[in-house]
């Protein structure tokens, strides 16, 4: 089994905590091509603007996907299956196969739906330890696949031990109580997270004769998470008890970049949540408050396309800042939220992303975020919506709480 350094958790020492030592900076024009063009209406922005973004992010940030068409599929075993929640849900398992033969890689997606009579909307979003580790039930199954060594684990092998050790950040009762189906997956089936220059994982799958590792603009580890998302949703719309057009991605803080960079490039997704994603997430790069480009880069060499690393400690010249990768995501509804004591993750470049993405919804109607909302008071206009919980980084049933209320709104 492969070891790998500790990467839980990148926060360092003398990084700036200090709201008065942010440096003054000019965002990258949201609305103005590089040629000088205006964008001014619907049409412009989806017909080229739009591109142009997602382009650059796609170039400079988090990589390409790579071309190659690797075969897909889903197993659903009736075994797999069960009852849950005294009856009031059925909970299975999906293997999800990326490749064939020799070379394949399985991700395991555990789906919880109520029982209804018609489809029901979802939450999706990978955890970071196993799928048992999001549940005390003693059915669902264990991964095989590396993962971080802390508490219960050693030699990076899932146990029993650790089962349900990360329950309260998925209160599945509840989300199945307010009629929404749970989906999650470990995200280290699809990639682990750890440097070992893409040998594991899903990006060998992909690699073109002679390629032993993606090119400088393409992929890293949050790209392959994205589209390990992206098939969890085609296999949602293989399955007729959820309705597919009503998928929130969900995530919390890597999970959290992965979720945005996810609603940015699947346009399929219904609603993006943001849980304390930071640098690489919804904070603006250039305010360089906590996390900053160049630390991010060394501690998760992995995360972003190589070509990122350029903009070590020259975040100002990055062509893109994170309010662009909001406003990719409009006219669909967007949920950031930071929490008071996540200074690493820059709460208020959190919320200064998603306001900096007016002028794009604003095209759709909408308008504008105003304010930053004091602590423990969310803002819901129209299709964004945004908190600051009291606490650390962390996903809570507060939280959840208000993803419920808002994902409830957007259903109306
Ligand atoms: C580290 C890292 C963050 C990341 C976080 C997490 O703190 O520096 O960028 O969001 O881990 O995923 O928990």
């Amino acid at each position: 089994m492969a070891t790998a350094p500790d990467q839980a958790n990148g926060q360092r020492k003398g990084i700036n905590q200090d709201e008065s030592k942010v440096p003054e900076y000019v965002l990258p024009d949201l609305m103005t091509s590089p040629d000088g063009t205006k964008t001014n209406s619907i049409a412009d922005w989806k017909t080229s603007r739009r591109k142009e973004v997602l382009e650059l992010f796609t170039n400079h940030v988090y990589g390409n996907f790579p071309d190659k068409n690797v075969t897909i599929r889903f197993s659903t075993d009736s075994t797999k299956q069960w009852e849950v929640l005294g009856g009031k849900a059925i909970r299975k398992e999906i293997g999800i196969q990326f490749g064939q033969g020799e070379e394949q890689v399985t991700a395991t997606l555990l789906l919880t739906i109520p029982k209804s009579d018609k489809p029901v909307p979802c939450f999706l979003g990978y955890n970071f330890d196993g799928n048992h580790t999001t549940t005390d039930d003693k059915r669902v199954s264990i991964t095989k696949s590396w993962v971080r060594n802390k508490n219960q684990v050693k030699q990076n092998q899932a146990s029993e031990d650790d089962r349900g050790c990360q329950a309260s950040r998925w209160p599945c009762a509840e989300i199945i109580k307010q009629g929404y189906a749970l989906g999650t997956m470990y995200y280290g089936d699809v990639d682990p997270d750890y440097h070992d220059e893409f040998q594991n994982g899903i990006h060998p799958l992909f690699y073109a004769e002679g390629q032993t590792k993606p090119t400088k603009n393409q992929w890293g580890s949050i790209g392959a998470w994205a589209y390990g998302l992206s098939q969890a949703l085609n296999y949602l719309e293989t399955d007729t008890s959820v309705n597919a057009k009503r998928v929130a991605v969900i995530g919390h803080s890597r999970l959290g970049k992965t979720s945005l960079w996810t609603g940015a490039t699947d346009q399929r997704f219904w609603i993006t949540i943001s849980n304390n994603s930071g640098c690489g997430g919804a904070a603006l790069h250039r305010r360089k408050f906590g996390e900053t480009v160049q630390v991010i880069n060394r501690v998760f060499p992995h995360w972003f396309c190589d070509q990122f690393v350029e903009y070590n400690e020259k975040e100002a010249e990055i062509p893109v800042d994170q309010h662009m990768l909001m406003a990719l995501i409009a006219p669909r509804p967007v949920y950031v939220a930071s929490a008071t004591a996540d200074l690493w993750a820059d709460p208020k470049g959190e919320f200064l992303s998603l306001a900096h993405s007016d002028p794009v919804y604003a095209l759709y109607g909408e308008s504008a975020m105003g304010k930053m909302p004091n602590a423990d008071q969310a803002v819901i206009n129209g299709s964004r919506g945004y908190h600051l919980r009291k606490g650390k980084h962390n996903i809570t049933g507060y939280d959840w709480s208000k993803y419920i209320e808002f994902a409830n709104q957007h259903l109306k």
